[in-house]
């Protein structure tokens, strides 16, 4: 998968080399290039921000620059024509914006993404970036996301580009060790439920005992006890995704949970 991502703060990707993600990237399995937006400025300031039209605190990040950015790294002509029925060629590189006005990136998201083979990823900083950016090049055929990573605002867009980053390429087959880990957890699946409670060694710990089923060696107790546990952890902490289960693909004993 190549990864290309825009940021004022390049550097920032820098801690990328470190983990699974470092190993995934030695192993040819990611290439990721982190630019500078400001390489594509003009001025002497280098500057990619200005005041908001319509007034309003803050700096919102010109589309000129990002434009002149990304024509290059998409491979769009700066004169190529829009139309407004544009669909994204498969296989095509696919923009993402993060941006705390936009729909919830969740695993489903990931999941799709994971199959891209190139992601573009543009970093917002101060107010964000003008609205014309994404609808340009969404009218040039490319398939344009925004998306939020939770309900709260941060500095920039590069926190959520590591986030999404981490949550879409830990799907790529081969980046973990243990591909099983991958399957059996929370949110994974038509019928996602949060993880059940996971134990390791010692049995007692500091008086305190692994639920004996666990090591009662009867794989179908065990199955049965771990799925009552991410029912019931799940309607308490999260409703809405118990409200969203597909009931069919429920089994008699999960009702009764
Ligand atoms: N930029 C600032 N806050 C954000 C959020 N919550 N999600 C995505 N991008 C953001």
């Amino acid at each position: 998968m190549d990864i290309d991502i825009v940021s004022v703060f390049p550097e920032y990707f820098d801690v990328l080399n470190l983990s699974l993600f470092g190993k995934a990237m030695e192993r040819g399995l990611v290439t990721v290039r982190a630019h500078n937006l400001r390489d594509w400025t003009h001025d002497v300031h280098q500057s990619v921000d200005d005041t908001p039209v319509g007034g309003g605190a803050g700096m919102v990040m010109k589309p000129e620059v990002w434009a002149e950015c990304l024509d290059e790294l998409l491979g769009i002509a700066a004169d190529a024509p829009a139309d407004a029925d544009a669909t994204p060629s498969p296989g095509s590189p696919v923009l993402i914006f993060p941006n705390p006005s936009a729909p919830l990136f969740t695993q489903q998201d990931a999941t799709e993404l994971s199959h891209a083979e190139h992601l573009v990823f543009g970093c917002g900083r101060y107010e964000g970036y003008d609205a014309r950016i994404p609808q340009y090049y969404r009218e040039r055929g490319v398939d344009v996301r925004e998306y939020s990573i939770g309900d709260y605002v941060l500095n920039g867009g590069e926190v959520a580009v590591s986030v999404m980053l981490e949550a879409i390429t830990r799907l790529l087959p081969g980046f973990m060790g243990n591909a099983d880990s991958i399957v059996e957890e929370s949110y994974t699946g038509a019928n996602a439920l949060l993880e059940h409670s996971q134990y390791t060694k010692p049995a007692t710990w500091r008086g305190m005992a692994v639920p004996p089923v666990l090591i009662s060696g009867d794989h179908g107790k065990v199955d049965r006890f771990r799925r009552d546990e991410a029912l019931g952890k799940t309607s308490r902490i999260r409703p809405d995704l118990i409200a969203r289960l597909d009931c069919a693909a429920l089994d008699k004993a999960d009702r009764k949970t």
